[in-house]
């Protein structure tokens, strides 16, 4: 945790707090802001700028120690909570290396959702949802019996329907975690489509969450240009013809898969064909 002055040279204490609180790497530091006033308004800008506790000059011992030891604790708590994460982002990983043809396949989709998500506009927190449901998307596969998930052809009718279970299971896992719970739409809904086409749920038009469409859209992308084993990678052209002929059976909404194919230099050459 850091203790910061408000009053310090150059850069104020508020602008440090603000920069801490900005940056993914440390914004779940615990900050406490040092003040001389006990200005209401200078604690409302505090506030604003993400600290976590103030203390008023002269300060107390007793009452820093206690404010420290408690925050010392919340620090913790949110550690561990990142070390879960961070076995469940390990877990996606290791279902994927489980099968060479999908090598890459999160990495891929994190980015490329993440530059979907800038072309339409999304803030910063939805692009860090999008980015870790790049890698966590498909994370209950681990509860999918390895002869369904590494067969080596289409599956059967049987096999699809234990197949349509890996979002529920992604989500159920990762419901514990407080953290998570801007990704569970996406791992939850990826698969949804706007006619109502999907599964699990079969949702229509705006039920399917707007960052679940994104991976969606991004997700079928990487399947198409990748191989497999009963088919060789389509040529992204191909792909991008075959996403807008989606979008145009209503099943990805236009302006997304629009916007996804420029991002990707793609969209002139698809509708030039
Ligand atoms: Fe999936």
């Amino acid at each position: 945790m850091i203790l910061l002055d408000v009053g310090m040279p150059a850069m104020d204490g508020l602008e440090v707090c603000r920069r801490l609180k900005s940056d993914p790497a440390t914004r779940l530091t615990p900050i406490v802001l040092v003040t001389g006033q006990t200005d209401l308004s200078d604690r409302i800008r505090g506030i604003e700028a993400g600290a976590d506790e103030f203390l008023s000059k002269p300060v107390h011992p007793h009452e820093l120690r206690a404010r420290v030891r408690s925050l010392s604790r919340v620090k913790h708590l949110i550690d561990d909570l990142d070390s879960a994460e961070a076995a469940f982002v390990t877990l996606a990983l290791t279902i994927e290396a489980r099968d060479p043809l999908t090598k890459g396949h999160c990495e891929r989709l994190a980015s490329h959702a993440v530059r979907l998500g800038q072309a339409i506009g999304l803030a910063d927190d939805d692009l860090e949802a999008l980015h870790r449901g790049g890698y966590l998307h498909d994370v209950g596969k681990v509860g999918v019996p390895d002869a369904v998930l590494l067969k080596p052809g289409p599956l059967t009718a049987d096999e699809f329907e234990l197949m349509k279970r890996h979002p529920e299971i992604g989500d159920s896992l990762c419901a514990p975690l407080q953290s998570l719970r801007r990704v569970r739409p996406i791992i939850l809904s990826h698969h949804e489509r706007l006619d109502g086409s999907g599964y699990p749920n079969g949702l229509r038009g705006d039920e399917v969450p707007l960052l679940a469409q994104i991976v969606g859209i991004v997700d079928v992308f990487d399947a198409l240009t990748s191989k497999r084993p009963y088919r060789e990678a389509l040529a992204t052209e191909e792909a991008a013809r075959h996403l807008l002929a989606e979008a145009g059976r209503g099943r990805f909404a236009r302006n997304h898969v629009e916007a996804f194919l420029d991002t990707m230099s793609l969209l002139l050459a698809s509708t030039v064909h």
